[in-house]
Order: structure tokens, then sequence, then C-alpha cells
């Protein structure tokens, strides 16, 4: 049979056996010599794999990428009322940070998409838990503690976000090595782990939840100076957060305040 008549009866059947997405996509593909060149080799598949510049025009832009780690943010997030809003406020505080850092517009690139991204991990961990009003006991703790690494796993499969991957992974590590999953601590933690592990401490204390206030300026400074003498949070980034605090929290609200609206969008008409 030749290529045409493949095509053809292909288009045929889509929407009855194929799906009509796959076969607008082959129809792209087969306007490509080199993809029936692959498909007469003896192995298709492999020959089709070793063609990563076939697929090169297909790849994601920055914006396309950016735009589809957010929405995967939503998924996290809008699991819980209770941190509905929480991975924004992560990305948008790490960004600032990074920034101040001097961290360059493509790492801090990379920064949203590891803030973004980093609770991925909590997609596994189990409602009853990420919704439970009161404190965890000993077992379910343990479960949600396998979120970084449950999310390191996922995001590894991503060619080209090892970078991301290490951040994202690691923002519950401490300097002093007392943090999870593995207790990494100096040298092994780059400054965009420790970057991220300040915002994440930040954003929780001075979010709003729905059974408590977020804490102020003052108060949170000296959670954030306490946990600093204790090794658990990066002195020269804690520094960045005294610097500019009041900017940084304007970001942080703004950008909470979009996700929420969000939140309250996409539940409307679906609450009792
Ligand atoms: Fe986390
Ligand atoms: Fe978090």
């Amino acid at each position: 049979m030749s290529p045409e008549a493949i095509v053809q009866m292909l288009r045929g059947l889509s929407g009855t056996l194929f799906d009509p997405g796959i076969v607008q996509a082959l129809d792209g593909l087969a306007a490509d010599e080199r993809f029936w060149a692959d498909m007469a080799t003896a192995d298709p598949t492999l020959a089709l794999a070793n063609s990563p510049d076939m697929f090169e025009d297909r790849a994601m832009t920055r914006g396309q990428l950016m735009a589809a780690s957010q929405a995967f943010s939503q998924i996290i997030d809008f699991r819980s009322r209770f941190t509905a809003t929480h991975t924004r406020g992560v990305a948008e505080t790490a960004v600032f940070l990074a920034e101040k850092a001097g961290f360059n517009a493509p790492e801090q690139d990379q920064m949203r998409l590891a803030g973004n991204l980093h609770d991925l991990g909590k997609l596994a961990v189990p409602s009853e838990i990420i919704d439970k009003p009161g404190p965890l006991d000993a077992q379910e703790l343990a479960v949600m503690r396998r979120h970084p690494e449950l999310g390191r796993s996922i995001l590894l499969s991503v060619p080209g976000l090892e970078q991301v991957t290490d951040w994202a992974s690691q923002h519950h590590e401490q300097p002093g090595g007392q943090g999870y999953p593995g207790g990494l601590s100096g040298r092994e933690l780059s400054l965009g782990s420790r970057i991220l592990t300040v915002a994440d401490v930040f954003t929780a204390l001075r979010e709003d939840r729905p059974y408590r206030a977020g804490m102020g300026h003052e108060a949170t400074l000296r959670v954030l100076d306490d946990m600093t003498a204790h090794a658990a949070l990066d002195p020269l980034v804690t520094s960045l957060v005294h610097e500019h605090h009041l900017e940084l929290n304007e970001r942080r609200l703004a950008a909470q305040t979009l996700a929420a609206a969000e939140f309250r969008e996409f539940y409307s008409g679906l609450e009792q």
C-alpha cells in the first residue's frame, strides 16, 4: 500500500476507530519523507525514537511550558481549599528572591517552573491526608513526607528539566542536614534549592488559610531568623527576605489573590 493510501485510509477511520487528534498528528508526520524512511526499517519504533529532529518543531515554547506548569500548579493546589493558592505564592516568592540573588532571566524561568512544580508529588498523597483538619499521625506524616521524592521521580522523566527537578525536589532539605528526604547539607544544596526552601516556608507563614490568618511582618521575620539560627534556612536567602520584605510580600500577595479568584471561578456553581 502506498503512503498516500495508508494516510487516506486512516483519515477515513478518524473519529470511529482512531482518535481524531492522533490521526491529525500522524497526518503532520506523514508529510515528512524521513517518517516513511524510518517506517521501512526493521525496527520502525527505534528508528523514529532516534529521529528527534523530526519532532523538534513540536517542542513547547517557553510560554507554553510556563502555562503548562501553571496549569499543573492549579491541579496540585485546587485539591485542597486549605492550600488553594500556596504554589502560586511559592513560585512568585522564589522568582523574586532568585532575581535579588542575581539569577539571570533563563534561571528565573527555571525557578518559576520549580516553584510551580515543587509540590507535584502531593498528587500521589491521598485526599484524606491532604485535607485532614487536625495534625497528622506518624504514619500519615510519613506518607506526606514522600511527596518530594514522588515529585522527583515524575519530573526526572522529562528531559531538560534536570535543574528544575533538583531545586523542586529539595525544597524540604535544610542546610544543617536535618531536612528530608535526603538529609542533604552544605554544598550538596545549591543556592536555587535554598531559595525554594525559604520561599516555601515564607509563603506558608504569610498566607491566609481557611482556619487561620497569615502571620504578620515581624512575627514572620522572627520565625525565619530562628530557623536560620538552627541551620534550617540559608542565612543569605533569609537576609534577602529582610532586605526586601515589603516588596516581596506585595508580590506574593498579588499572586495569591489572583490565584484565589481563579480558584473561586473554577469551583463556582459546583459547591452546594
Ligand atoms: Fe512540600
Ligand atoms: Fe510547598
